[in-house]
């Protein structure tokens, strides 16, 4: 037996709900911004939030509604996605609260930062990944709007690299589930993709 829900006949926020509890888990863009008089530098997590494109790089978060990080975006045409990791969960949470627009979370949470190399928006100094991006374009669905971001540059801390390259264990993401859940990561699993091999013939 499944139960059946169809858009259409049920709360408009019933979907959200829904979508939510059962996309999971979402990982977290921390995504700072500057107002356009540069006076302001604002911090929020997003969690509808993913790789867009590799070649080009670009990256997408959604706003649903109107926020600031949204409005400073479509002012600048600059943000940064700074990684969320288990240690900071409690300063993202913090980063999560309706701040009125001339009050920066960086200022208002008390969270330490550093100059970008390509662009205005500073980095949160703890996160262990930046990627610097700029607007590439945006796509009202509804009440969202979701925003995609060029990388233009992307900055890794030394040591959550392993040979080169981002160590899982090392970096410790945090991730969205429905309601007010977040996860950490569980057992990571290896599989390696499996080549197609023809039928033997006959
Ligand atoms: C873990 C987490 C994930 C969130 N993901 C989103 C999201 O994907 N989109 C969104 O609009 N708001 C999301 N929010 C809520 C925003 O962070 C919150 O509304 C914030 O105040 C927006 O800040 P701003 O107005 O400075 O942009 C999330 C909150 C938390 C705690």
């Amino acid at each position: 037996m499944r139960v059946d829900y169809s858009p259409a006949s049920v709360d408009p926020g019933f979907f959200y709900h829904l979508l939510t509890a059962v996309v999971v888990p979402r990982p977290i863009a921390w995504v700072s911004t500057l107002s356009p008089d540069g006076r302001t530098a604002n911090l929020a997590p997003h969690s509808f939030f993913t790789v867009s494109s590799a070649r080009p790089p670009v990256v997408q978060f959604t706003s649903v509604g109107r926020k600031d990080s949204l409005r400073n975006v479509e002012d600048t045409g600059e943000f940064v996605v700074n990684f969320a990791p288990e240690p900071l969960l409690a300063q993202i949470n913090a980063t999560a609260t309706d701040f009125p627009r001339h009050e920066g979370e960086f200022d208002a949470v008390g969270i330490e930062r550093e100059p970008s190399l390509r662009l205005k928006p500073p980095r949160v100094a703890a996160s262990p990944v930046a990627l610097e991006c700029t607007l590439h374009s945006t796509l009202r669905l509804g009440d969202s709007t979701v925003v995609f971001g060029q990388v233009v540059h992307a900055a890794v801390r030394e040591d959550v690299l392993v040979d080169g390259r981002p160590d899982i264990t090392l970096l410790r993401p945090l991730a969205r589930l429905g309601g007010n859940e977040w996860s950490t990561i569980g057992k990571v699993r290896k599989a390696a993709r499996i080549p197609y091999r023809e039928p033997a013939a006959g």
